[in-house]
């Protein structure tokens, strides 16, 4: 058995590695081994992936070797020479073919999160974002900052997708929106949750409202949608007229903002909400401490870097409704990284 001093060892030269093994995985993501893999005839050697992906000899067999023993791929070295082929991880979620591919959000983890992460501790200083640090650009308005480039804001919206592609599902059926045939998503980007919301529940339509970039966006590179009961409408949800609806959905919006600025938004949709239409919230949960769960408490530190926002426990968000006038507020636990709160006006 492990002594005391073993298992603190190991903790921390695995949080001390923790970096490197992301970027293992982003490194592979970004230069396409996961896909080359998944498209190929049969198991390959690392000559021919250096080959198919114009990479180094050297650095791709330490790279797939690596990959190896994360798991991300397999390796069979029967018969003198190693073959290398997808895991079932990589086949499911590292794939951009696969209908679950994480692909897109792995790349702006590696492209953009990761960056403000280098300026953590001064992110704690100052309490706020670090987009100036990282990109130089300044932070005032954060969605500013992160649609800096018409590829940055397709990316952020592609890896907001890939996240919904897997967990979509779980958030729109925490409740039985059956009762709210129509249906508004505000800030709902891609429309990739109101494809979930449409596909869960037969009668609804959806209509996606985003800041105009975004429906722009959403409409030359997602256009499918709009045939599947989903429209989109432009405007921004600070100041201009909200659409009718039964139900708003703010997923993974009030995260981004402050305090202020969520009482603001939620007055606002309580003032468009009929009486006895609901709104659904649906964010990472903190525990009722604020302690846990990790993944939520480093999703929390994560908005500190990039947002103006952090993630809540229950009671929290239970008093931002309460204030914005919203009643029977419940929340459930998903099991997954998001959860679902369920208001009534
Ligand atoms: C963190 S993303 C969440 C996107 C989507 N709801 C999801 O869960 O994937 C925040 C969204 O809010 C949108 N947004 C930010 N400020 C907005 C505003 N003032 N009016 C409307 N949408 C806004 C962004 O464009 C983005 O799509």
């Amino acid at each position: 058995m492990a002594s005391a001093e073993e298992d603190s060892d190991r903790l921390l030269s695995d949080y001390t590695n923790g970096f490197m093994v992301s970027q293992v995985l982003f490194a592979a993501c970004e230069l396409g081994v996961f896909d080359l893999l998944a498209e190929a005839p049969g198991p390959l050697s690392s000559a021919a992936v250096a080959a198919g992906l114009g990479t180094s000899p050297e650095g791709t067999e330490l790279l797939l070797d690596t990959c190896v023993s994360l798991k991300l791929l397999r390796v069979d070295t029967g018969g003198g020479r190693a073959l290398y082929g997808s895991s079932e991880l990589s086949r499911r979620y590292l794939a951009r073919s696969s209908p679950t591919s994480q692909h897109h959000i792995l790349l702006y983890l590696a492209k953009t999160t990761y960056l403000c992460w280098g300026h953590l501790a001064q992110a704690v200083r100052d309490g706020k974002n670090q987009y100036v640090r990282a990109f130089g650009v300044p932070s005032e308005e954060v969605f500013a900052a992160i649609y800096r480039s018409d590829e940055e804001r397709l990316l952020f919206m592609r890896g907001m997708q890939d996240v919904w592609r897997v967990h979509g599902r779980h958030v729109m059926a925490a409740f039985d929106l059956s009762p709210f045939p129509l249906v508004c998503d505000l800030g709902g980007c891609s429309g990739a949750l109101a494809r979930e919301c449409v596909s869960l529940y037969p009668g609804c339509h959806v209509t996606v409202f985003d800041i105009p970039e975004v429906v722009q966006t959403a409409r030359k590179y997602f256009p499918i949608l709009e045939e599947a009961r989903v429209s989109f409408c432009e405007g921004d949800f600070f100041k201009d007229p909200l659409p009718e609806a039964d139900l708003y959905v703010l997923a993974r919006i009030l995260h981004d903002w402050s305090p202020e600025k969520c009482a603001q938004l939620l007055a606002r949709v309580h003032r468009a909400c009929r009486p006895g239409g609901g709104l659904l919230v649906i964010e990472s949960l903190l525990d009722a401490d604020g302690r846990g769960p990790v993944t939520t408490q480093l999703f929390s530190l994560n908005m500190l870097v990039q947002t103006e926002g952090r993630e809540r426990t229950p009671a929290q968000y239970r008093a931002l409704l309460a204030a914005a006038g919203f009643r029977d507020v419940q929340c459930r636990r998903t099991g997954g990284p998001y959860d679902a709160v369920l208001a009534r006006k």
